[in-house]
This record gives C-alpha cells, sequence and structure tokens, in this order.
C-alpha cells in the first residue's frame, strides 16, 4: 500500500507521522510546494522507526509528483486556513486552486487512487477535487466527522468521568455550525447517553462540538493539526486493512437521506475500494430538518465555487 500526503504542514505531517506508526503503508510520501519542508519533516518521521519499530517507509518531495505515482490513497491537506480580513470566498477562491492543481498532478500520476480531503471548507473542496479527478464519487470522499465525532467522545467522556473508548457516537452533515450530532444514536457501552447526562448538560457538549474548531483556532491562533491529522490517518487505515469500519465521511449524495448532488457528511462502511455503502439511518422529523438545513448551507457554498472560474494552483 503506497500513501501520498500532499501538504506537509500541521495536519499533512502528523497524518504521515501517524500512518507511518501503524505500520501497514510501506510508504508514504509526503509531498509540499514549499522546498524542504517535506523532506525535512519525512526524514524526521522516518528517523522515528527504530524507536517505535515500524517499517513503513517515509519519504519527502517538493512539488515531484512523479514520485508520488501508482499511490492507492492520496490525503489533501495542502490549503490555507482563513486569515483576518480574508473573505469566506476568497479562501474557497484560493483553496479551490490549489485543490484543484494538486487533484491534476495526483490523478495524471496514479489514476487508480482514492482521494481523502481534509483541506477547508471540507464538504466544498471534496466537491471540487471531485469534479477534477473525474473519477468513480467513491474514490473521493471528505475528513471532518471522525474528528468531529472524536471531539464529542472526549467532552462526553470528561462529563461522565469514563474512558471514551467505550463511547459510540455519530455526527452528520456538513463541517461546521450546521453539523448534526445524534444523542439518540449516542451510547456508552451500549447504554443510551440519555440515561447517563442530563439534556441540559448533553446539550451544552453538542453547542461545544460544533464549535470544536474554533475553540483550538482562538487558543492557538491557528487551527487544529493532532487529531485532524490523527482522523485522516484512521480512514486510510480502513482502506488499507479493508476493514469496512463504520464512520462518518463527507460522500456525494445521491439520493440517500433524501438530498441529492452534495457533499455531506453521512455514516458510510470504509473498506479497499473506498465507500463501499452508505448507511441509511431512521431519522426522527427534528434530525431530518437539520440535516437538510445543513446540506442546504453546503449546497450555498458549493454554488460560490461552481460561479467562480478558478485556476487551478
Ligand atoms: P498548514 O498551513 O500547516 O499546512 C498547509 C501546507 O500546505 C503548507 O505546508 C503549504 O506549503 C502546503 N501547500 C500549499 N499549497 C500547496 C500546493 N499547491 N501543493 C502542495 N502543498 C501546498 O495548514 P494545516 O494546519 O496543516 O491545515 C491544512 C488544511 O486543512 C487547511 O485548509 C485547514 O483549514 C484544513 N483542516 C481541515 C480539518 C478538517 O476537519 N477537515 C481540520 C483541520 C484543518
Ligand atoms: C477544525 O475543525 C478548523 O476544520 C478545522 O479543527
Amino acid at each position: 500500500m503506497k500513501v501520498t500526503v500532499i501538504g506537509a504542514g500541521n495536519v499533512g505531517a502528523t497524518c504521515a507521522n501517524v500512518i507511518a506508526h501503524g505500520d501497514y503503508a510501506s510508504e508514504v510520501i509526503l509531498l509540499d510546494i514549499k522546498e524542504g519542508i517535506a523532506e525535512g519533516k519525512a526524514l524526521d518521521i522516518w528517523q522515528t522507526a527504530a524507536i517505535n519499530m515500524y517499517n513503513t517507509r517515509v519519504v519527502g518531495v517538493t512539488n515531484d509528483y512523479a514520485r508520488t505515482a501508482n499511490s492507492d490513497v492520496v490525503v489533501i491537506t495542502s490549503g490555507l486556513p482563513r486569515k483576518p480580513g480574508m473573505s469566506r470566498d476568497d479562501l474557497i477562491s484560493t483553496n479551490a486552486g490549489i485543490v484543484r492543481g494538486v487533484t491534476e498532478n495526483i490523478m495524471k500520476h496514479s489514476p487508480n487512487t482514492i482521494v481523502i480531503v481534509v483541506s477547508n471548507p471540507l464538504d466544498v473542496m471534496t466537491y471540487c477535487a471531485f469534479l477534477t479527478a473525474k473519477i468513480d464519487s467513491k474514490k473521493v470522499f471528505g475528513m471532518a466527522g471522525i474528528l468531529d465525532t472524536a471531539r464529542y467522545k472526549a467532552f462526553l467522556a470528561e462529563a461522565l468521568n469514563c474512558s471514551p473508548k467505550d463511547i459510540q457516537a455519530v455526527l452528520m452533515g456538513g463541517h461546521g455550525d450546521t453539523m448534526v450530532p445524534l444523542p439518540r444514536y449516542t451510547t456508552v457501552s451500549g447504554i443510551p447517553v440519555t440515561e447517563l447526562i442530563n439534556k441540559e448538560k448533553l446539550n451544552a457538549i453538542i453547542e461545544r462540538t460544533k464549535k470544536g474548531g474554533g475553540e483550538l483556532v482562538n487558543l492557538m491562533g491557528t487551527s487544529a493539526w493532532y487529531a485532524p491529522g490523527a482522523a485522516a490517518a484512521q480512514m486510510v487505515e480502513a482502506i488499507a486493512k479493508n476493514e469496512n469500519r463504520i464512520y462518518p465521511c463527507c460522500v456525494w449524495l445521491q439520493g440517500e437521506y433524501g438530498l441529492k448532488d452534495v457533499y455531506l457528511g453521512v455514516p458510510v462502511k470504509l473498506g479497499r475500494n473506498g465507500i463501499e455503502q452508505v448507511i441509511e439511518l431512521k431519522l426522527n422529523t427534528e434530525e431530518e430538518k437539520l440535516l437538510i438545513d445543513s446540506a442546504t448551507a453546503v449546497k450555498e457554498v458549493m454554488s460560490v465555487l461552481d460561479k467562480m472560474t478558478v485556476p487551478a494552483n
């Protein structure tokens, strides 16, 4: 299994590091546009192999797509975080140019690859990669739901003073304020979470989860990377090991949940071929409305991209 990670910044380097530690990939290529950065970080990661006892060869390159040839999975983390004074449309335009250029280069050298998008705004950048890659949508999807669910689980574990390992949960919708946590589908070792925590506390946790990315930006002045990098690596692992794990991922919906032509977070089965199955949960009226509202918000941003002329960057 050959994996390429595009962007050797905070998220990309963390993702490459976690993949290497998992020891299921034969090779990880870390690529960045900045001279030397990917080479340096890859070398540093590779030098942990003898300490952490793995074989995965980690190699860094500066924009050398020939070295990424025949990748089985490519993770795209290249892109800017939003900066002061930058409008959302500016961010979309800049990052779409980057994601488009990167995807074109990837597809030239790895036409059979699976593409996992991490760059923000996530749902729309995944759509951008899909339009550019022109491959089966089952092979182009985005990472957000695993991260958002992990944050929700972390807050719950803290409130319940229990192990995060025992919490099962699923979140749906777009990556942002309109995400849809589902308390009805949250359990702690099989016990409905509503049996263990009062409604007020649970609602506070849900609200904190929705703003989880912003909380970290406020603390650090930039967005998070440990959990995002690990979340993307977990998706790579499910594919590499053909695990058929059920995770919330951002996927192209074609009628599922009554939604069409939109990239949105829903639970899926992830295996060797990418999205093996979209899982359709029974939603109640309130949950369904929240999901539709989230899809509407994502579609609005997708239409901003549709109306833009974005040169590949
Ligand atoms: P960063 O600034 O640390 O790293 C981005 C890297 O991309 C830089 O090293 C930069 O040189 C590189 N890059 C830029 N243009 C490139 C190109 N054309 N080709 C190759 N490399 C290029 O940013 P960070 O923190 O790693 O975040 C990366 C992206 O991931 C951002 O858009 C961020 O908003 C997003 N993100 C998404 C999350 C999610 O849940 N989906 C969670 C956290 C971050
Ligand atoms: C996060 O959720 C900002 O998408 C980034 O951490």
